[in-house]
């Protein structure tokens, strides 16, 4: 079983003469205990097909399906549900909530599953501790470097142990070492069986951690390649 695949999806912005067609017909797969980087381009629509396959944002027409299910299939509560348990997505602008502390931003998963409010911060900061910023648990947002909030971005996705992990560029603000110890921290995740881990990234300084790299351009995927990790796994 596939942990995303995707089939021929189209999605245009506007209508009428400003109508841009974004994605053209994308065949995309992900596979489990695999991560997937998808590269490509500024513009080339990677973070329109990520937040597709998230259910952030809906498809003109094609299918995705997550864990061998249609996600259409499913109704509109089931979706919110689903993507509460299994997902867990990186922005490419953190989207961090202002007036939550870092631990609270990461724990926010913990919360809509009914975790206990103390338990769920401490489960949150003990992780952003791995990540090497538990000494700003307590701190807000705006208070965090780009590094720091990338870094709390990544802990409310990973907080909740979900089998599918999207990221978008989660390496960008990072110096090369940050980076390496977060795409490690990544790929620890994706080499369980039954999960996956999808990471946009134009950071060729991590690449070496693919087990598979899908090449988008202008609204398709041109070619995918797979590649041994060399790094990914101890
Ligand atoms: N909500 C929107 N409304 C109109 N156009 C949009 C919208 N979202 C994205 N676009 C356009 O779709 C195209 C693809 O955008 P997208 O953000 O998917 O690219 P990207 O590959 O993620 O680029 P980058 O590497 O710069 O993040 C761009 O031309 C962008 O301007
Ligand atoms: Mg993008």
């Amino acid at each position: 079983m596939n942990a995303v695949h995707c089939q021929q999806i189209e999605k245009s912005f506007g209508s009428g003469e400003t109508e841009v067609k974004v994605l053209r017909g994308v065949d995309f797969t992900a596979h489990q205990g695999e991560m997937t980087f998808l590269v490509g381009p500024s513009g080339c629509g990677k973070t329109t097909l990520i937040s597709i396959i998230a259910g952030l944002l809906g498809s003109d027409s094609g299918s995705v399906e997550l864990f061998g299910e249609s996600i259409a299939s499913l109704s509109s509560r089931e979706q919110i549900l689903f993507r509460r348990r299994h997902l867990g997505f990186v922005f490419q602008q953190y989207n961090l909530l202002p007036s939550l502390t870092a631990a609270e931003n990461a724990a926010v998963p913990l919360f809509a599953a009914g975790m206990n409010r103390k338990a769920a911060v401490a489960k949150a900061a003990d992780l952003l501790d791995r990540l090497g910023i538990g000494h700003r648990a307590h701190a807000l947002p705006r208070l965090l470097s780009g590094g720091q909030q990338q870094r709390v971005a990544l802990a409310r996705a990973l907080v909740h142990e979900p089998r599918l992990i999207i990221c978008d560029e989660p390496t960008a603000a990072l110096d090369h070492k940050s980076g390496e110890s977060v795409m490690e921290l990544l790929s620890n995740s994706a080499v369980h069986p039954d999960r996956a881990v999808i990471v946009v990234t134009h950071d060729n300084r991590v690449f070496h951690f693919a087990h598979r790299i899908a090449h988008m351009d202008d609204g398709v995927i041109t070619h995918t390649e797979s590649s041994a990790p060399t790094a990914a796994t101890h």
